[in-house]
């Protein structure tokens, strides 16, 4: 397949821009370096230092020998996008550009804004071109589990069959949010499900829960492969943060109560829900809905569990239970289907205290590089600025 993949550059893009072509499917990747540029302007750096795309690329050529052709600009730019699918014909689009942070979009009114207008234009920039140069092309949308919220009913695959008063209709599942992100999320979903019953698009929105990892099969030893690890409040994800917390003998920041649970997934098993929803593509007129995880924990599960593989390397890997900055259920049901991607192949890969040794092994290595100024800077989901 000719795999576009948008937002190649990120912490998911580029890792599936290396997997995808070493299964055999020709790549290109696209980015305008946002979430750099974000996390410069909020001064949260990741971890450790990331090459730029060109440099990755060039480095995987030289490694594997596959070529992948970089396009740099914003696909919220009309002129830019359709430069781009003009260049390269895709069969089979990736859809990660998006600024991906629920607390950068709670953070205040411009970052709302941007969040907003960028994920929705940039998905709709991508149905108005897949319309006009491939309408036979796949979409393969992240979308995330935030989208359903916790609602206290089982949360079924994307649809919901429902029975009012005698007569049944199939529709998205009930959605509502806890951040604006997660919110556009939803939004982009609806525009996917007008066009997909407008103009017959092909496409698939995975429902991912939060990724934790950085090592997957191609970049394992090399260590210039290795995507973002933010392990601040705004842009690292929650596991990554207490491994880093760990490492760097700052209290796990565990919000409110703990019981928040959500559905988790490695970031290898990301690699293959993409690349197995590729491969046996939506048909056409098809919304096909998964929700990508394979485990649930609630956040203080992962702490504990975090705690205990730390302990073993000598850590001591407190816990610190802070007020929790964001509005959200702290104690609630959540009983999530996740069949479909099982059922396509997906063999997972689960979260074993050697998965987190390896990776709290990878922090302390790097420890020197660990801002604790960085780490919880108490951002509020009711901001008060501009
Ligand atoms: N990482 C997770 O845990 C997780 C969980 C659920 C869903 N997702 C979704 O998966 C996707 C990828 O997430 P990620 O963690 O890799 O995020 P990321 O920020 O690392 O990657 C997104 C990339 O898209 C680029 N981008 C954003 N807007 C763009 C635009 N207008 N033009 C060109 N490039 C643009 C960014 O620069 C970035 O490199 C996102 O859509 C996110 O919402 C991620």
């Amino acid at each position: 397949m000719n795999v576009l993949i948008l937002g190649g550059d990120g912490y998911l893009g580029w890792p599936t821009a290396m997997h995808l072509t070493a299964h055999g499917h020709t790549v290109a990747v696209v980015d305008s370096y946002l979430r750099r540029s974000l996390c410069r302007q909020e001064n949260v750096e990741p971890l450790v230092d990331v090459p730029n795309l060109h440099q990755r690329t060039a480095l995987w050529e030289s490694i594997a020998g596959h070529h992948i052709p970089v396009y740099i600009g914003d696909l919220t730019d009309w002129m830019f996008v359709t430069e781009v699918f003009r260049r390269f014909s895709p069969d089979s689009i990736v859809h990660y550009a998006e600024q991906p942070a629920a607390p950068y979009s709670m953070l205040n009114r411009k970052a709302a804004l941007l969040t907003l207008r960028n994920n929705l234009e940039t998905t709709a920039n991508i149905i108005f071109a897949v319309n006009q140069f491939c309408p036979e092309a796949q979409i393969v949308k992240l979308g995330t589990m935030g989208e359903y919220g916790t609602p206290n009913i089982d949360i079924e695959e994307g649809w919901l069959n429902v029975e009012h008063k005698g007569r049944q209709q199939k529709f998205l599942f009930p959605r509502q949010a806890g951040s604006l992100y997660h919110t556009t999320k939803i939004m982009d979903t609806d525009l996917l499900w007008l066009y997909v019953r407008m103009w017959d698009l092909r496409v698939t929105d995975l429902m991912q829960g939060p990724v934790y990892g950085i090592f997957t099969t191609e970049n394992r030893d090399h260590e210039q492969l290795y995507s973002f690890l933010n392990y601040d409040e705004l842009f690292g994800t929650v596991l990554n943060r207490f491994i880093i917390q760990a490492a760097a003998a700052y209290p796990m920041t565990v919000y409110g109560k703990g019981g928040q649970t959500r559905g988790y997934l490695n970031i290898i098993d990301t690699l293959n829900c993409v690349r197995l929803s590729l491969e046996n593509p939506a048909q056409k007129g098809e919304l096909r809905i998964f929700n990508q995880f394979t485990e649930t924990f609630s956040v203080s599960q992962l702490a504990d569990r975090v705690q205990q593989v730390a302990r073993t390397l000598g850590l001591a890997a407190e816990i610190a239970r802070v007020d929790n900055p964001r509005k959200e259920a702290e104690d609630h049901y959540y009983k999530p289907e996740h069949t479909g991607l099982l059922e396509l192949g997906l063999d997972p890969h689960y979260l074993t205290d050697d998965v987190l040794a390896e990776m709290i092994e990878f922090a302390l290595k790097h420890k020197d590089k660990i801002k604790p100024e960085q780490i919880y800077r108490k951002i509020r989901w009711n901001p008060d600025g501009e």
